[in-house]
């Protein structure tokens, strides 16, 4: 693969340009902004900050180490100061995951975590939607968003209008959305989930209303995976991931010849055929627990890049195989911007409470749903389904 720059255009990655080795994507260098002289590499930020070094050490440069512990000195003092708390989705970069992550997981994680925790101030290490669903569940709490380009091309393909106008053309059957969309969709939904309870959710919403039928909002592939997985009928919509859309069958059987004997886990937001050519489906806790529990030699991801990176550090004893696509909304949050959000409170999330109110009953209906973790699976064995997509 070799070295690659990356600063795409046209809706991918268009912040500075990052380098990616043999699908290892550096973290980007820091500027640090510095005019007051609060960020200087000083012997009482060494001290505090020389043992975390060692879980980023492959991930920055040792001669960068001192542009980034002073900030991550003063973000963890910041947090401390204002009871703040960083929740980091699995695709932050190794710097946030690792350093000032407070609650690391996945989707459904971060939600839960957010209806838990004791701190005033949340700062959403994720992407704009991650933030709006914590201010749903956390009214009177401030929430952050370290950059407000960090979007979903999930979230942007549809609104709480065209939900409207669904259930207009599709009276009585339950509308299921998936946590990565806005507010406004939200507040229209009869139930949200994530890739971690999506077959649950749609067996547990169908079964409470004696249908069969669901509509499922707004990833075709996702609905398309959880179709194979349930006997319920799914309609759903043409939304799509910007990254996991990106991988193809032949990716992984090119994948599998070059690496032989490898483990190929991938996410629900991948196409059905992806899916297909996998040995195991779920969400991004999913992935990170098969890695842990089962501790193969060989493994690959298909999912963002950092996910890989952050996993890798948990588990040094596997070797990962990274074809890597970047998020670039994802990559938007950078260790420089959280600071900036705590110290000024920059960015808080504000949502209509008529809204808030509508969108949190479908965010908790998700939350109250006890399932199975290994109902979460998607087993690459099933059979396609075909399913109607509006
Ligand atoms: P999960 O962490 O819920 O698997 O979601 C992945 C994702 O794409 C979030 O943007
Ligand atoms: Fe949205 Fe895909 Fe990025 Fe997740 S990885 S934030 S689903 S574009």
């Amino acid at each position: 693969m070799g070295k690659e720059l990356i600063n795409w255009e046209n809706g991918r990655w268009i912040g500075q340009t990052l380098e990616v080795e043999n699908g290892v994507c550096a973290v980007p260098s820091i500027p640090a902004k510095d005019e007051a002289g609060e960020l200087a590499y000083t012997d009482e930020v060494k001290a505090a900050t020389d043992h975390l070094y060692d879980d980023v050490k492959d991930f920055i440069p040792e001669f960068e180490w001192p542009a980034y512990a002073p900030l991550v000195h003063a973000i963890n003092k910041l947090k401390r100061q204002k009871n703040a708390v960083i929740l980091a989705h699995n695709y932050m970069t190794p710097d946030i995951f690792n350093l000032v992550g407070d609650f690391r997981g996945d989707s459904l994680g971060l939600a839960i975590e957010a209806t838990k925790t004791k701190a005033d101030m949340i700062i959403q290490g994720g992407v704009h939607f991650m933030a709006e669903t914590s201010k749903i569940l956390c009214p009177n709490k401030k929430v952050f968003i370290p950059s407000m380009r960090a979007g979903c091309s999930l979230a942007s393909s549809i609104t709480g209008e065209d939900v409207k106008l669904i259930k207009q053309k599709y009276p009585g059957i339950p509308i299921v959305t998936y946590v990565n969309t806005s507010a406004d969709v939200k507040a229209e939904s009869d139930i949200c989930c994530t890739s971690s309870n999506a077959v649950a959710i749609v067996e547990h919403i169908t079964k409470e209303r004696g249908v069969n039928k669901v509509i499922m909002l707004p990833d075709e592939f996702l609905a398309k995976n959880v179709a194979k997985q349930t006997d319920v009928q799914v309609i759903s919509w043409h939304g799509r991931c910007e990254v996991h859309a990106r991988f193809s069958a032949q990716d992984v059987r090119d994948m599998r010849a070059a690496n032989p004997g490898v483990v190929v886990l991938a996410h629900p937001e991948c196409p059905p055929e992806v899916v297909s050519e996998s040995d195991f489906t779920g969400s991004t806790k999913a992935m990170s627990d098969y890695v842990g529990d089962h501790k193969p030699g060989k493994v690959i991801l298909l999912t963002e890049c950092s996910m890989s990176d952050n996993v890798a550090i948990a588990n040094p004893g596997t070797d990962f195989v990274r074809p890597c696509n970047l998020c670039p909304h994802m990559k938007r949050v950078t260790l420089e911007n959280i600071y900036e959000c705590l110290k000024n409170e920059t960015n808080e999330i504000l949502i209509d409470e008529d809204m808030r109110d509508k969108a949190y009953d479908a965010v908790m209906r998700m939350i109250e749903v006890k399932f199975d973790p290994i109902k979460g699976h998607f087993d690459p064995k099933a059979k396609e389904k075909f399913i109607k997509v509006i």
